[in-house]
């Protein structure tokens, strides 16, 4: 009989060879192991089409664990990677798939596996629906213990597509089988976002449009596109960030107080936010979202190229690699209060930021001729700092009748930075416990694409003229701070006359 709170499992991993599997999953596995997470009851099947075998397999699990900063216990890598088997894989070939069944029966009597199957799929999108459909034809989603599917972004490219490949992934694993990832969910502080909002009596009761004036979430990276061309210029920052992590973090700060935390408490509510996002018509994009492409710039001193340079990339592309936007929540709780956001490559600088700012002062009684009272923020530093600041006014040494913003941080990866776990970690340890809470439901997939997908259009009936519109190395195109403006806003940090930045 299957048991979903058993976690002696056997991981299939489609791209074994690939980027993410180095990277981010082999040390993540590590880890689990070395903390104990999996007992000695478990396998990793590796699955990719090149021709390798269980010691060249094992060689390249080692290489990325070397490559990567965790620190290793050479008293048991040797047992770790005895766990790790081999079986190239044509995506396409049912026998190819006959004989993955075969080497995880062997496994699972090695192992003494109660036929608990956790796939991942961390390769090309495409493939995702046949990958699904032959694990269910060949009878490898089986029935004597749990099935689990762990899928990578992109899911779909567009509201239709998604659904297209959902229902594909759905002949084969029913939703709470399903484990769609988005990575930001697996970030200590996106997690924290709950936990500052729900366990704080200062915040919650001032959480709404009665006292705060705006939210601005900022995600900027100073890298380009890399290597990773061929998909980004088909995607764009709107679909690769905004769709998926930016409108996460939008739902986890927007959403009510879950009657439980609970995976289905927790994930109706974020549901719900994205259902009361206001809808855009086709002709007012313009009004609410701004896009940028980078042109070339200098990061850290060194000259870099613009996008239509890189590798990969359409001479005259009119991708997007920064977006702004400004979304209204039509509910009683966030009516009037605009939440901006803001992401894109080839920023100044790598960072994911969220700043709550506060009402001002219905009065000030400190005012003096030009000094005005600082609102009070509440800063949630996601990366590459973890932890939160708040901002608050306190008085000026010389002078009784002026103030000045205060900054008091707190910082959690300061503290213990070698025990942070990457978010991959917990997102695969979570899956193993058969925890769907920082998984995205199709329901919260679905309405992030509807709410996207008319941006898209806008976009894609009207060339950007004016690409690429900022130099890399810059906040964005100056339209992002227009945004704002006419609001009588302005992006954080832009503190002027302030001995502090955020
Ligand atoms: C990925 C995007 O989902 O997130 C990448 O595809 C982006 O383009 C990355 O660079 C950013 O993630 P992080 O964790 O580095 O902020």
């Amino acid at each position: 009989m299957s048991n979903k709170s058993d976690t002696n499992c056997t991981i299939v991993l489609f791209g074994a060879t690939g980027d993410l599997a180095k990277r981010k999953l082999y040390p993540s596995i590590y880890n689990l192991f070395k903390k104990g997470h999996l007992s000695k009851h478990f396998a990793v099947i590796g699955c990719a089409r090149r021709e390798w075998d269980n010691t060249t397999f094992r060689e390249n699990v080692e290489a990325s664990l070397r490559d990567s900063k965790i620190q290793i216990d050479p008293s048991h890598l040797e047992s770790f990677l005895d766990h790790f088997h081999y079986t190239p894989l044509d995506v396409t070939s049912k026998e190819a798939y006959q004989n993955l069944n075969r080497l995880l029966q062997t496994l699972e009597n090695t192992y003494e596996i109660p036929g608990n199957r956790m796939f991942y799929l961390a390769m090309a999108p495409q493939f995702f629906g046949t990958i699904a459909s032959f694990l269910k034809s060949e009878g490898i989603t089986n029935e004597t213990g749990w099935n689990r599917l762990i899928i990578e972004k992109p899911f779909g490219h567009d509201l239709p597509s998604a659904r297209q490949l959902n229902s594909e992934i759905r002949e084969a694993f029913a939703e709470d089988e399903i484990f769609r990832i988005d990575h930001y969910l697996g970030k200590e502080m996106v997690q924290n976002i709950e936990v500052i909002r729900f366990a704080n009596a200062i915040f919650e009761p001032l959480w709404n449009n009665r006292y705060i004036a705006n939210i601005q979430i900022t995600s900027s990276e100073s890298l380009g596109v890399e290597e990773r061309g061929g998909y980004y210029d088909k995607s764009g920052a709107l679909r690769d960030m905004v769709q998926n992590h930016m409108l996460q973090m939008v739902a986890l700060l927007a959403m009510e107080p879950p009657i439980r935390l609970t995976t289905n408490e927790i994930r109706s509510e974020k549901i719900k936010v994205l259902r009361a996002l206001r809808p855009l018509e086709l002709g007012e994009v313009d009004n609410y979202f701004v896009r940028g492409q980078y042109g070339p710039g200098k990061i850290n001193d060194n000259e870099v190229p613009g996008y239509r340079s890189e590798g990969n990339i359409d001479p005259q592309s009119n991708t997007e690699t920064f977006v702004a936007g400004k979304l209204l929540i039509d509910n009683f709780r966030w009516a009037g209060v605009p939440i901006y956001i803001r992401t894109g490559k080839r920023m100044t600088e790598k960072s994911t930021k969220i700043v709550v700012q506060f009402k001002d002062m219905p009065m000030n009684l400190y005012y003096r001729t030009e000094d005005k009272m600082h609102p009070n923020l509440l800063i949630i530093h996601i990366q590459p700092d973890e932890g939160i600041s708040i901002v608050i006014n306190g008085k000026k040494t010389e002078n009784i009748l002026n103030t000045a913003p205060v900054k008091l941080d707190y910082c959690e990866n300061c503290v213990d930075q070698m025990n942070t776990p990457e978010a991959y970690e917990k997102l695969l340890h979570d899956a193993i416990l058969g925890d769907a809470t920082n998984f995205t439901h199709w329901d919260e997939v679905a309405l992030s694409w509807k709410y996207v997908d008319v941006i898209y259009d806008a976009w894609e009936k009207k060339k950007a003229s004016d690409f690429p519109n900022y130099e890399s190395g810059t906040m964005g195109p100056t339209a992002a701070d227009e945004l704002l403006k006419e609001d009588g806003f302005h992006w954080w940090p832009v503190i002027e006359d302030s001995d502090y930045s955020i």
